[in-house]
């Protein structure tokens, strides 16, 4: 299976055999956007039309794939993302797919985010699939998910302001430290002391709820920083980032547990882009010892987006015997109806 993602500001092929990654290219544009402190959509859809070619030529080549005919199926991620990135993989695919006949499926990005958890883990991916939680958090989702079978999803929570990524991306450009914020924040979170100041946790008191809000904590930074002015030692910024993003874990952390207690599953799998996190990756390990759940987190090479992840859906969908079709939508959600197998 060879597979496209061109969904946001990454252009990545990757060539998969069931859930044996043979290759996974991914082209960031992140220098492209990083001095305008966030994604620019134009800019990233001229990127992605002079990545596509050398990209999936790239992957082919590190597949040791000489021609497209040594392939059965084709997917792409159809959405959710910016229109003009998705219709620069959608219409790279879609000319393969006419070329070779090939069957083309559409897959959506969140969807391949769940099944990126599968990537190489053989044996966990060669198990039978069994309902479990998902906690999805990237740069514009942060949901808990009640995976009840393959195209079958719950939403069981969601944000209603800011995204967990997006919260990073925003305190960190309020920090001066640039783009992508999460992993300038998680570097910097290590050394500081995360009980220094005492951000505010929203909606934690109400244990029913399971939604997330991150714009109020983004506020407390910026309140911080207004009171204190900018961090002038490394140890002030080192702790800014720490207690921030222990405030984020917590939110995390907690409502996950929370979730899985109420559905009843015996796994968490946390996946996107902020499950490469550190702080996210210990406190879930020290969660899943506590409670007693499996915890599924991606290797960190397919927590960013990628096209690995987006073949591993689409495999699992030509198991279950899922039509081929690419129906591209800037916005869609997991449990519309256009992603139920039946
Ligand atoms: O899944 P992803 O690559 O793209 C989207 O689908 O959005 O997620 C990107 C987001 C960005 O907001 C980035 O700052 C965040 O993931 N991120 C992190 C870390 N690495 C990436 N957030 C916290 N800690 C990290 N180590
Ligand atoms: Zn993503």
């Amino acid at each position: 299976m060879l597979a496209i993602e061109s969904s946001c500001d990454e252009t990545a092929c990757a060539i998969v055999d069931g859930f044996e990654v043979r290759a996974s290219v991914v082209a960031s544009q992140i220098e492209v956007h990083a001095r305008f402190g966030g994604i620019v959509p134009e800019l990233a859809s001229r990127h992605h039309l002079t990545a596509i070619v050398p990209v999936i030529e790239e992957a082919m080549e590190r597949a040791g794939v000489a021609s497209f005919a040594e392939l059965d199926a084709l997917a792409v991620t159809d959405g959710p993302g910016l229109v003009g990135a998705l219709l620069v993989g959608v219409q790279a695919a879609r000319g393969i797919a006419a070329a070779t006949e090939l069957p083309l499926l559409g897959i959506h990005h969140m969807e391949g985010h769940i099944f990126s958890a599968l990537l190489g883990d053989h044996e966990r991916a060669a198990r039978p699939f069994e309902p479990h939680l998902a906690l999805l958090v990237s740069g514009g989702h942060s949901e808990l998910v009640d995976v009840r079978g393959l195209g079958d999803y719950a939403i069981l929570g969601a944000t209603r302001d800011d995204a967990a990524g997006e919260a990073f991306d925003k305190v960190s450009k309020m920090l001066g430290l640039g783009y992508p914020g999460g992993p300038i924040i998680d570097r910097l979170a290590a050394e500081g002391d995360p009980a220094a100041i005492a951000f505010p946790r929203a909606m934690l008191s109400d244990s029913k709820n399971l939604e997330f809000s991150f714009s109020g904590l983004k506020t407390a930074v910026l309140v911080h920083i207004e009171e204190h002015g900018q961090p002038a030692s490394r140890g002030h910024l080192a702790d800014i980032c720490a207690s921030f993003q222990a405030a984020v874990v917590d939110v995390l952390v907690t409502k996950a547990r929370r979730a899985r207690a109420r559905v009843g599953r015996r796994r968490i799998h946390v996946v996107g882009g902020v499950s490469a996190n550190r702080g996210l990756r210990e406190a879930f390990a020290a969660a899943a010892v506590a409670d007693g759940f499996e915890l599924e987190i991606p290797p960190l090479r397919y927590c960013g987006d990628n096209a690995a992840m987006i073949a591993a859906a689409a495999a699992a969908r030509i198991a279950a015997g899922a039509r081929p079709r690419v129906d591209v939508a800037a916005s869609v959600a997991l449990d519309d109806p256009r992603l139920s197998l039946s």
